[in-house]
């Protein structure tokens, strides 16, 4: 799949096959999503890949609105720590990964975010530093929905030179 393609067709995946996802395929998703544009290079993630269903399940029970945490083979923590810029690295990072798991064959869903009431309840479930700040959980695994969400048009979104027409 080129580039392009892949931008234009990944979707946000809450539905997954019990296949599990091969651990190479996984290494070289997270090695993408490692090598995306930080703020003066600082680089100031930890990913801490989740394959444990009992971990899952509480994660599911613990986050709003992704019940299918519990569902995916796989769940991916995206902390940073030690850059004022982490939140747009972090970002980028996520990007990455979600591009990296569709270009793989795999579907994947960005949830929760760095804002939410529950992120230090999971840095302590998972083992984390102080200083590590959750940004999100991106499930991983096989598809099993083809969701097509609506998506505004480029005519709706760009204009040349300033706002306005
Ligand atoms: C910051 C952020 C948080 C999100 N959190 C959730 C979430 O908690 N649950 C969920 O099902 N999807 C979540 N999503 C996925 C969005 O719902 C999804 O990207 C959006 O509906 C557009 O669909 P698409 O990704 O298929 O283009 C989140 C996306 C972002 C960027």
């Amino acid at each position: 799949m080129d580039a392009i393609t892949c931008l234009k067709t990944r979707r946000s995946i809450r539905a997954y096959a019990e296949t599990p996802v091969a651990q190479d395929i996984l290494e070289d998703i997270v090695d993408c999503a490692r090598l995306a544009p930080t703020a003066m290079n600082r680089q100031p993630w930890t990913f801490i890949a989740i394959r444990e269903q009992a971990t899952r399940q509480r994660l599911a029970a613990i986050v709003e609105h992704a019940p299918f945490l519990a569902q995916a083979p796989v769940c991916v923590a995206v902390f940073c720590a030690g850059s004022e810029f982490w939140v747009e690295d972090g970002s980028a990072a996520i990007e990455n990964l979600l591009l990296a798991a569709h270009a793989h064959g795999l579907g994947a869903c960005w949830v929760a975010g760095y804002q939410l009431p529950y992120t230090e309840t999971i840095r302590e479930l998972l083992g984390g530093p102080p200083d590590a700040r959750l940004l999100a959980l991106v499930t991983v695994g096989y598809a099993a929905e083809s969701p097509a969400p609506d998506k505004r048009a480029l005519a709706d979104v760009l204009r040349w030179e300033r706002f306005g027409k």
